[in-house]
């Protein structure tokens, strides 16, 4: 039997500040799981809360359009928040706590400090979005001390945020444990990602040719070729890590995916 944590009866308890959360995480016992996200949550996201829910005793979501890592400001304000189903959904799952902060919470600093790799950031979606990662890795950084989880769940979908977050536990000596968790597809195969959302019906169509290229293309030139095609524009396809890595755009939609070679 699990023990259960000092709070965990208590469904889905919203935390609305970082002062807050740290008082709320001092009285929790029994193992910490975490999943960071931006909202707009599908079944990708709650696969990864079920397996945290699996895993750990208590288990923290944290819902935050991180604005930091966001280069086109029309992104950022495009983003959907849907709050009030996020919060229905995650209670539906037996999450114990939602973290809600307030970007005055997270960049307190007006972010004069921020965590920076050289090298690996810099490639692939880093090329094509100046700052993205520096972003990313500032503010998982942050919430990872706030919530100081035993374990957090990233999925396999962002595989460069992936490598990036495990290189940076390791470089910094951070004490979580770093679990990959499956990509979560449609059935036609497109990876579930909130941007969806934003397609039109006919992009909508098109959009599982980024998985089907990334798998069934010889080279990566071919899957570029594919896709230019039928209407994508085409950040990259690369292969690296042992996996073949895209990023294309439909329209103003930009979308990224990756596959095991
Ligand atoms: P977001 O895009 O909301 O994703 C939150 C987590 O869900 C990430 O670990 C992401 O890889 C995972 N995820 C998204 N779509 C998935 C899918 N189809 N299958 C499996 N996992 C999926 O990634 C971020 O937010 C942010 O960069 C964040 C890490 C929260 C920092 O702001």
């Amino acid at each position: 039997m699990k023990s259960v944590g000092a709070f965990s009866a208590a469904q889905c308890v919203r935390v609305e500040s970082a002062e807050h959360l740290t008082e709320v995480r001092r009285n929790v016992t029994g193992t910490v799981g975490f999943v960071p996200t931006m909202g707009a949550l599908h079944e990708g996201h709650y696969a990864l809360v079920e397996r945290a829910r699996k895993d750990c005793d208590v288990v923290f979501v944290s819902i935050f359009v991180n604005p930091t890592q966001f280069n086109d400001p029309k992104d950022l304000e495009k983003y959907p928040r849907p709050l009030d189903e996020d919060l229905a959904g995650l209670k539906a799952v037996g999450v114990d706590y939602v973290f809600l902060p307030k970007p005055i919470d997270i960049y307190a600093d007006n972010y004069r400090f921020e965590v920076r790799e050289k090298e690996f950031s810099k490639v692939l979606c880093g090329a094509h979005r100046a700052g993205h990662f520096e972003g990313v890795l500032t503010v998982v950084m942050k919430l990872f001390n706030l919530v100081n989880p035993d374990k957090a769940y990233f999925g396999e979908k962002d595989f460069q945020q992936l490598k990036l977050i495990e290189e940076m536990v390791r470089t910094f000596f951070m004490n979580v444990e770093v679990v990959p968790c499956p990509t979560f597809r449609e059935p036609d195969g497109l990876a579930m990602s909130s941007r969806n959302l934003r397609l039109t019906p006919q992009q909508r169509e098109i959009a599982p040719s980024l998985y089907r290229a990334l798998k069934n293309a010889a080279t990566p030139a071919d899957a570029r070729r594919e896709l230019e095609n039928v209407g994508f524009s085409v950040d990259y396809i690369e292969e690296q890590w042992g996996r073949r890595l895209g990023a294309a755009s439909l329209g103003d939609v930009r979308l990224i995916d990756n596959v095991e070679i």
